[in-house]
C-alpha cells in the first residue's frame, strides 16, 4: 500500500481492484458528479478516472477539477483505459491535464510508479514546508478528513464518530459548546454513512415555531392563510441522507413532541396533510446546552432526551486539558488553509513562539470558531512571514489590547478611535466589504460593525454618497434580522 486515499471514477470493478493494490482506502464514484462530492470530503492523494465513462465526461471532469483546484495541492488525475474505448486517446488526455495515462491492468507497474512518485513528492513537501496538510488530520479518518486534531479527546471523538456512523444508530446526538465542531462531526458521520445522499441542516433556534414546523415537515396547500401551494419539508428533502437539527434545545416544546413521534414511528405528516410520509433519513441533533438540565427545568421533553441520548458524541471545549494539544495544530492548519488574503497565501508560514504561547494561554470561549477568526485576523495584520504576538488580537474590541499592538499598522501613533477606525477599514477592504466576514474577523457582531461604519462614516469608495452605503448596510441588517430562515445566526465571540 503506497497511498492513503484514492478516488476511482469508474463503473468497472477491475479499476477499483487496481486502485486497491496501491491505496488503503478506495472511494468509488459512478459518475463525475459523484466524484466531485467524494473528492471534496475524502481528501484523496490520487484520482483514477476510467476512460470508459466517456471522453466528454473525462474532459469535463479534468476541466472542472483543474480550474477549481489551481493550487499546489492539486490532486493528480490518472486516466485508465481498459481497452473498451477502442481508440488511443492517451495524448489527448494528457493535453487535457491528466497527469498520466495507463493502459489497463497490464500497465499496473506504471501505476505503482506514479503512486511512489506522489508519495515521494508529499514527503519532500512535508520536509520543506514543515507540515503537510494531511498531517493535521488524525490517521485513518478518511471521510472525516476535515476534522483536525491529534489530541486524545479528538481521537476518541473520531472513534465514536466512526462507530456510530458504521452502526444503524438513529437518532444521533452531538453535544458541545458553540464552535467546538458539532456540525463538522455531523457531516463526518453523514459522509461515512451515506456520502452520496443529501445533508440537510436546519437551525432550530433561527425560526419561529410555525415556520420551523412547516420548514421541517412541509405543508399542504391551504393549510394556513399564506400556504397557497404545497411545500415539501426538509425532512422529506433529506431523503435517505441526513437531517441535521442544529441546536435542538431551542426547539419549541410542541414541535419536540412531533419529532419524538418521527423518531418512534419513522413517519410524519405535512402541516395540514393527511398522508403519512416515511422518514428514511438519519436524524442528527446537536445541542450546546445540557439537555438533561433543560429537561429538569421543563424546557425540553425528558422522553425526547432519552430517545436522543443513545450514543452521544460529546465534543469537549478547546480549553479542556485533553484538547489543548490541538490549539497549535489548529492554528497552523488555519494559517495554511485560509483563503482570506490571497496575496499572502503561502507567504506566512508559521507562528512565533510567543504568539503560540498567547494562543495556548487563552480560554477560547468561542472554541475552534474563535481560534479560526483570531488566525484569520492575524494573517490580515501580519506584515512579515511569521505571525508574531503583535498580530494576535484575541479581543479586538478591547481598547487596551488594541493600543498595545505594535504591528496593527503602527496604531500607536494614533488615538484609539483612529486605530479602531483603521482596523475596521482594513478588515472591510481586505474582505471586499463582505460585512459578515469583516465582522467575524474583527470579532464583533454585524450590528456593531454597522454602528462603527456609521460612527466613522466609512465608505466603500470615496466618490459615493456616504448615506448610500449606510442605507444599504441598514437594509441588509434588517433583512437579516427579520428573515424567516437563517442557517446560522450571527454569533458573537
Ligand atoms: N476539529 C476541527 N478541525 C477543523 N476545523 C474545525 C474543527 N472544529 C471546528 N472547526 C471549524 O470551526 C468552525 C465551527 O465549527 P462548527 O462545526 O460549526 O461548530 P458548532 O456546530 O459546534 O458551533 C467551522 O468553521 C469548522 O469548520
Ligand atoms: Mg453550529
Amino acid at each position: 500500500m503506497v497511498l492513503n486515499r484514492i478516488v476511482a471514477v469508474s463503473r468497472e470493478s477491475e479499476v477499483q481492484q487496481l486502485a486497491r493494490r496501491i491505496g488503503s482506502e478506495i472511494f468509488a464514484a459512478d459518475n463525475i458528479a459523484e466524484a466531485f462530492d467524494i473528492i471534496r470530503t475524502a481528501n484523496p492523494d490520487l484520482i483514477i478516472i476510467d476512460a470508459n465513462i466517456g471522453l466528454c465526461d473525462v474532459r469535463q471532469f479534468l476541466d472542472i477539477h483543474l480550474t477549481q483546484n489551481k493550487n499546489p495541492e492539486n490532486v493528480p488525475v490518472v486516466v485508465i483505459d481498459c481497452g473498451q474505448t477502442g481508440t488511443d486517446s492517451s495524448g489527448e488526455f494528457l493535453r487535457m491535464g491528466a497527469c498520466d495515462y495507463i493502459n489497463g491492468p497490464r500497465d499496473y507497474h506504471r501505476l505503482e510508479l506514479i503512486a511512489a512518485q506522489i508519495k515521494n513528492k508529499s514527503q519532500t513537501e512535508t520536509e520543506n514546508s514543515g507540515k503537510n496538510l494531511k498531517d493535521f488530520f488524525a490517521e485513518d479518518c478518511a471521510a472525516a478528513a476535515s476534522i483536525v486534531g491529534l489530541s486524545k479527546a479528538i481521537l476518541n471523538n473520531l472513534k465514536m464518530i466512526k462507530l456510530v456512523a458504521a452502526s444503524r444508530c438513529n437518532p444521533v446526538l452531538i453535544v458541545g459548546e458553540t464552535g467546538t465542531g458539532k456540525e463538522l462531526a455531523a457531516k463526518a458521520i453523514h459522509n461515512i454513512r451515506h456520502p452520496r445522499e443529501p445533508f440537510v441542516a436546519v437551525n432550530c433556534a433561527a425560526l419561529t415555531a410555525n415556520l420551523l414546523e412547516s420548514e421541517l415537515f412541509g405543508h399542504a396547500k391551504g393549510s394556513f392563510t399564506s400556504a397557497d401551494s404545497e411545500k415539501t419539508g426538509l425532512m422529506e428533502l433529506a431523503g435517505s441522507g441526513t437531517i441535521f437539527l442544529d441546536e435542538i434545545s431551542e426547539m419549541p416544546i410542541d414541535l419536540q413532541a412531533k419529532i419524538l413521534r418521527v423518531l418512534q414511528e419513522k413517519t410524519f405528516r405535512k402541516v395540514g396533510g393527511i398522508k403519512n410520509i416515511t422518514c428514511n433519513a438519519t436524524i442528527i441533533a446537536s445541542s450546546n446546552r445540557n439537555l438533561q438540565k433543560e429537561a429538569q427545568a421543563n424546557r425540553f421533553r425528558l422522553d425526547l432526551y432519552y430517545r436522543l441520548n443513545i450514543c452521544p458524541v460529546i465534543i469537549p471545549p478547546l480549553r479542556a486539558h485533553n484538547r489543548r494539544d490541538d490549539i497549535s495544530l489548529l492554528a497552523q492548519y488555519f494559517l495554511r488553509t485560509s483563503t482570506l488574503c490571497p496575496d499572502k497565501k503561502g507567504k506566512i508560514t508559521s507562528l512565533t513562539k510567543l504568539a503560540l504561547e498567547a494562543l495556548q494561554k487563552h480560554d477560547w470561549p468561542g472554541n475552534v470558531r474563535e481560534l479560526r477568526n483570531v488566525i484569520e485576523r492575524a494573517i490580515l495584520l501580519e506584515t512579515t512571514d511569521k505571525i508574531g504576538l503583535g498580530s494576535i488580537l484575541i479581543n479586538p474590541t478591547d481598547c487596551n489590547e488594541l493600543a498595545a499592538t505594535p504591528s496593527a499598522g503602527h496604531v500607536r501613533e494614533f488615538s484609539l478611535a483612529k486605530a479602531e477606525q483603521q482596523l475596521i477599514g482594513r478588515a472591510l477592504k481586505e474582505t471586499g466589504w463582505q460585512k459578515t466576514h469583516a465582522a467575524a474577523l474583527l470579532g464583533i457582531t454585524r450590528a456593531t460593525l454597522y454602528a462603527k461604519v456609521k460612527q466613522y462614516n466609512l465608505k466603500k469608495n470615496s466618490n459615493s454618497d456616504p448615506t448610500d452605503e449606510l442605507t444599504e448596510a441598514e437594509n441588509e441588517l434588517q433583512t437579516e434580522e427579520f428573515s424567516s430562515f437563517s442557517p446560522e445566526p450571527a454569533e458573537v465571540i
